[in-house]
């Protein structure tokens, strides 16, 4: 895999102090890909317990890369660990994160309302200068910006999971979003090693809008009995060679963040049956299967 720069200091000069917000499987690698590179992030969730997890899952993340950058001489490489760890700040304490951020990416459950009620409450205390980006999957940009003022400074910056492996973000050009901030966003997106494409405000943006049908049409497979789920996976895997099958993707994405985002796409196509809900895939999330994040979807990581 590419990992193009070594621990360094030099931080992109227009943003210095990022707040991530979620630390679950993307706010972890946010965090993760912005430390490797020497610059400052505080990672906040509303639990403790996730905190203490996503301190454990970068930490192992850290140290696949200090094994790929420095093979030769492991003792650099613990440095590199330790160093990265030390530019993030784990807390539960948003309004103090956010109060000296030059950023705030929010990536937090696909829940506009949640969404909304996190970017009001930040608003009110991040300086003017602060850029905020959400992370969002499915919910239209415009949609999430009526919960704050400064709509030339807020985004989508849609990052890939998982995102130490991932370059890509999908940085959306919504409507009301300045150019000073699209093309600051664009740099910095750029310093953390990651390669932005510009996309518009529309429904799943570019990658989901294409993936997450075919996530469904492999599910309804399943459903109609015409084919095993393992089956469907291998067939994908050999026959396309892509790294994951179907299921096994909608399991590392998480089958509420799915759910979710259907919802919302079925709010705004109303009768399209690309998002009609799923049964099987209703009821993981009822019986609390989200997919590799709690150990078990339609298959089982544990
Ligand atoms: N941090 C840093 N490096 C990491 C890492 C981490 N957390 N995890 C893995 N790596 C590195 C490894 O060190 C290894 O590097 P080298 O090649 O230099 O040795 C490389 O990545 C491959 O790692 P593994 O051998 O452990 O992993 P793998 O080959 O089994 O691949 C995978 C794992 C990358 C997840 C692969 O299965 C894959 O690409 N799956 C598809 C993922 C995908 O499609 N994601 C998009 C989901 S859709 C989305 O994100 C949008 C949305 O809104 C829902
Ligand atoms: P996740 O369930 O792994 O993590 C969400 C985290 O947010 C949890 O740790 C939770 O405790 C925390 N949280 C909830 N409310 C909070 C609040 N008010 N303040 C602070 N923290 C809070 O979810 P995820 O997979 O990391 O997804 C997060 C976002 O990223 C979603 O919007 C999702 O659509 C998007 N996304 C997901 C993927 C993916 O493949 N999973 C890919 C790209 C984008």
């Amino acid at each position: 895999m590419l990992h193009t720069a070594r621990f360094s200091s030099a931080a992109f000069s227009g943003i210095k102090n990022v707040t991530v917000i979620g630390g679950g499987q993307m706010g972890s690698g946010i965090a993760q890909v912005i430390a490797q590179k020497g610059q400052n992030v505080s990672l906040i969730d509303v639990s403790e317990e996730a905190l203490k997890k996503s301190k454990q899952t970068i930490t192992k993340g850290l140290k696949k890369v200090a094994k790929t950058l420095y093979k030769e001489n492991p003792e650099e490489g613990e440095k590199f660990v330790e160093n990265s760890l030390r530019q993030i700040q784990f807390s539960t304490d948003l309004s103090g994160a956010a109060s000296e951020s030059d950023l705030v990416l929010e990536a937090i459950a696909e829940d506009p309302e949640l969404k909304r009620k996190v970017f009001a409450s930040i608003d009110k205390v991040a300086p003017e200068r602060t850029i905020f980006g959400t992370n969002t999957s499915s919910i239209p940009v415009r949609d999430l910006s009526v919960a704050v003022e400064r709509k030339d400074r807020f985004t989508g910056v849609h990052f890939f999971n998982p995102v130490p492996v991932m370059q890509l973000v999908e940085l959306v050009r919504a409507d009301t979003v300045s150019d000073a901030t699209y093309n600051t966003l664009f740099e910095w997106l750029k310093s953390i090693d990651r390669k932005p494409i510009s996309c518009k405000d529309t429904p799943g943006f570019i990658v989901n809008r294409l993936l997450f049908p075919f996530l469904s049409e492999a599910i309804k497979m399943y459903e109609r009995g015409d084919a095993e789920l393992k089956d469907i996976d291998l067939a994908m895997k050999l026959g396309l060679k892509h790294p994951m099958g179907p299921i096994e993707l909608a399991d590392w994405i998480g089958h509420d963040t799915i759910v979710s985002c259907n919802a919302v796409w079925r709010d705004l196509h109303p009768g399209d049956p690309v998002f009609t809900p799923l049964k099987s895939q209703l009821k993981l999330v009822e019986e609390g299967k989200l997919g590799f994040k709690t150990g078990e979807g339609y298959h089982k990581y544990k």
